[in-house]
């Protein structure tokens, strides 16, 4: 019988449940703490979850001392990311963090490197790019069909009304949800970028503090060029949480609004100087280890995988050596929109 993985949680607020619900269901893998600086937090998940067995406390440090867990689910605000995961990597555990990875990229990039000096595996929940959805896409493309990808646009327009901390935000959009886009973009592609203009603005209506709406541009690498165009606050004729994506390639282009509806169309040749398309079968989504479940929003394929990871010392898609590269994007599109210019993304 697998040993199960001794497991602290870190961070017991809205989205310890979905991971807890997710948590629940594997059988290798076994809640030893719950912390969080509200300890009432804690307890009332310990106490949800019937986690009996399981330490709570509000002192990270102490806890990874006493319990020695072999991984550590990090999920506090993104501020508290850094401080979270470093201290887990010193006490020798491997980490699954929320998203974002860091609060900024000179965080991220000491983050990044103190993983690969412990040889311990650090990843991110970058949970939409496990929908079975966008796998679909995904393999489509890689099977060659659209030929060589050169231009991917997306829409990402929805009007929500959080209220609590996203109304006060500053870079509210770029910052908090962007980075899925900006994953996605990459996953969809597997270019990586190199340069951003970006615009950002808070529309006539908002009822953001901040600017709300963003365009960006970026040059990725082997020339594709990605066009984001988002807004929070833009009323009516919402997209998907996903985004509407156009992907155009030199045989062909694909159109995904982000759900179930997608069509792509190939060339098949010329007439004289008319060119012919058809109509291209995108073969139905696979449900795998990785993306059997979209109810949980992907979370279950990405810690699944990182447990299986970490047992098998394989790199998970989401490493956060790779997904550094997301977050990039994501602070390069800010620095443009900060100063006006074009900025070259550096790692
Ligand atoms: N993947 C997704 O789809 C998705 C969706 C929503 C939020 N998130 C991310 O999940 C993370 C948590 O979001 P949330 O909605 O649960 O936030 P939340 O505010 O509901 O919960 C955060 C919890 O962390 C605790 N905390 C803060 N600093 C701490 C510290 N230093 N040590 C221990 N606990 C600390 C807070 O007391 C709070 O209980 C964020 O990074 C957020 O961006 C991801």
């Amino acid at each position: 019988m697998t040993v199960k993985l001794r497991a602290v949680m870190c961070g017991c607020g809205g989205m310890s449940n979905v991971w807890l619900n997710v948590i629940k269901t594997l059988p290798d893998v076994e809640m030893v703490g719950l912390v969080d600086i509200n300890e009432a937090a804690a307890r009332g998940r310990a106490e949800q979850f019937g986690l009996a067995g399981a330490r709570v406390g509000t002192d990270l440090e102490k806890m990874l001392g006493e319990v020695k867990p072999d991984v550590v689910f990090a999920m506090t605000v993104p501020e508290a990311h850094h401080g979270v995961v470093l201290a887990a990597l010193a006490h020798g555990c491997h980490v699954l963090g929320e998203k974002p990875l860091a609060d900024s990229m000179a965080h991220a990039r000491e983050m990044v490197t103190a993983a690969a000096a412990a040889g311990k595996t650090y990843a991110v929940i970058q949970n939409r790019r496990y929908d079975p959805r966008i796998r679909r896409v995904r393999r489509f493309v890689e099977g060659g069909a659209l030929g060589t990808l050169t231009t991917l646009n997306c829409d990402f327009y929805l009007a929500p009304r959080f209220g609590g901390f996203r109304d006060r935000m500053r870079h509210v959009l770029l910052l908090d949800m962007a980075i899925h886009t900006f994953d996605a973009a990459r996953y969809l592609s597997g270019a990586d970028p190199a340069a951003v203009y970006c615009h950002e603005w808070n529309p006539a209506g908002s009822w953001y503090d901040h600017d709300a709406s963003a365009v960006a541009v970026f040059e990725m690498t082997g020339g594709l060029v990605y066009t984001y165009r988002g807004s929070w606050c833009a009323e009516g004729l919402w997209t998907t949480w996903e985004s509407d994506w156009r992907l155009v390639g030199t045989q062909g282009s694909l159109k995904w609004d982000g759900g179930d509806a997608l069509a792509a169309q190939t060339l098949t040749g010329m007439e004289g100087r008319r060119a012919v398309y058809q109509d291209a079968a995108v073969p139905p989504a696979v449900a795998d280890a990785k993306s059997a479940d979209v109810k949980s929003g992907g979370h279950a394929g990405v810690i699944a995988e990182f447990l299986r990871c970490v047992r098998t010392c394989e790199t998970p898609e989401t490493a956060a050596a790779d997904n550094i590269k997301s977050l990039a994007m994501v602070f390069g599109a800010i620095e443009s929109a900060e100063t006006g210019r074009k900025v070259e993304i550096k790692i």
